[in-house]
């Protein structure tokens, strides 16, 4: 028999003799002249129609089971589907304890519900959809810097600098010196710890290669229950030399965005279909409108002026808010929004000197979207000697950052480049909303599942 998958199965054009598929029961349905059977593979959504004679019946054949069926795919008498398979061997692989098992037959359980089973949740229809949708999506996002001349590098997880300087690291040691304290040395002879961001590491390659991506893991100690905030998420980030207005970097932000999610759409839309029929239902998608654009000056303006009162209220050279966010979003018409010119002391000591004043505002760029807030944050780079010596001495970094600085004595060229939240993203084009439920095994503060 051939073995056949059951995206296969389901989209065969003509009836195929003798087919073996191997899956798990979705349902059962025994009446008196025939038995009713689904069986999943995680292939697609659609489940494939088994019927098969009442004898084939075994008190094993329940939901949840593991099986192999062998017999004839026949053309469908049903609307609702093209093939089904005529069985004629049912095997059980695998029974299933129905009554423990936490997973029922025809329930659209919540997704906060699946979420307390991280080992069995990919079961369930929306974890399955969106598991699909995330490979697709890993996939579209690498096709697009291929694509468009980017060279993936492999940056580092491990490493001795923290980024963005706000101090949200993970520590790492090996677990028997971690035993020892007292010996007080390192495995790798300094402080080392998760990354929080590939980007200086990508500077390094933007030295010898134009354009440059890494899309990996990333962690950061947030202190953070929120539905926006993961210890252990997925970065794709971008680095582009020979940039010197940051234009080009909101042009790729938004050029990776619609072809990702286009390819999305395009190869898994039933999958897609389900968050927007059932987890976010009269949400509208419209991805990427004609977004808007704004100064971190006009956002202040713009929340200073609003009748809206503010727990956290709006002040020149205070970070945006998730409540400041929703409101500018609101305000554009409910469309992204890129804020661009952020105070100079908010900013990573990595971000380029506008010169608008005595270290006032640095060429930064966060884009912000309805439902999700920060997707995707990024900025042209200090590329002068000069300015970034001085910056990196007053924060006494001068000497951790030598490399950084060789960098700038050695060919150095204007440039930049962004991240963009992985499970974000999926948040925005999905409607999911909470952060959790996009990502296979949650990772933060308080929980460390598996
Ligand atoms: O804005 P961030 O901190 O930017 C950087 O790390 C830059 N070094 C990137 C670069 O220019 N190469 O992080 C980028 C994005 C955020 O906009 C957000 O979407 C996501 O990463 N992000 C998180 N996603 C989930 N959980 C968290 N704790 C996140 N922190 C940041
Ligand atoms: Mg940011």
């Amino acid at each position: 028999a051939v073995r056949l998958r059951i995206r296969e199965a389901l989209g065969a054009r003509q009836p195929v003799g003798e087919v073996k598929v191997q899956g798990w029961v979705r349902s059962v349905r025994s009446q008196k002249e025939v038995l009713f059977l689904h069986i999943n593979d995680g292939s697609s959504l659609e489940s494939l129609q088994v019927v098969a004679d009442p004898s084939l019946e075994n008190r094993d054949l329940t939901f949840g089971s593991a099986v192999e069926v062998q017999g004839q795919l026949v053309k469908s008498p049903h609307k609702m589907q093209n093939m089904e398979l005529k069985a004629e061997t049912i095997r059980v692989v695998g029974p299933c304890d129905t009554w423990s098992f936490p997973l029922k037959m025809k329930e659209r359980h919540p997704l906060e519900y699946v979420r307390q089973f991280p080992h069995l949740r990919c079961r369930n229809n929306t974890l399955a959809s969106l598991l699909r949708i995330r490979s697709e999506a890993t996939a579209a996002i690498h096709s697009f810097f291929q694509d468009n001349g980017y060279v993936h590098i492999h940056t580092p997880i491990i490493t001795s600098n923290d980024c963005e300087g706000a101090g949200e690291l993970f520590q790492i040691e090996a677990s028997n010196e971690a035993r020892e304290p007292a010996k007080k040395t390192h495995f790798f002879n300094v402080p080392a710890f998760l990354t929080v961001s590939g980007q200086l590491h990508l500077e390094v390659m933007a030295g010898a290669f134009t354009h440059v991506f890494t899309f990996g893991p990333t962690f950061r100690a947030e202190n953070s229950q929120s539905r926006r905030h993961l210890a252990e998420f997925y970065m794709v980030e971008a680095e582009l030399s020979f940039t010197e207005s940051l234009q080009d970097i909101m042009q790729v932000m938004e050029d990776l965005f619609k072809t990702a999610t286009s390819t999305v759409l395009s190869k898994c839309p039933h999958d897609v279909e389900l968050f927007h029929k059932h987890v976010a239902p009269g949400q509208l998608f419209f991805f990427f409108p004609p977004s808007c654009r704004i100064s971190y000056n006009e956002a202040v303006e713009t929340l200073k002026r609003a009748s809206q009162t503010f727990t956290f209220k709006p002040e020149w050279g205070c970070d945006l808010q998730t409540e400041h966010e929703k409101y500018l979003v609101k305000h554009c018409g409910d469309v992204p929004v890129f804020v661009i010119n952020y105070p100079y002391d908010l900013k990573p000591f990595y971000m380029r000197d506008n010169e608008d004043g005595p270290q006032r505002t640095v060429a930064a760029v966060d884009l912000l979207v309805p439902g999700v807030g920060e997707l995707c944050g990024g900025s042209l780079r200090e590329e002068r000697l000069p300015f970034l010596e001085s910056r990196l001495q007053r924060l006494g970094l001068a000497d951790a950052y030598q490399w950084y600085l060789d960098l700038r004595k050695f060919g150095s060229v204007p440039h930049g480049g962004f991240g963009m939240g992985f499970e974000r993203y999926l948040q925005y084009i999905l409607g999911v909303d909470n952060i959790k439920d996009v990502i296979p095994f949650p990772r933060f503060s308080h929980s460390c599942l598996l």
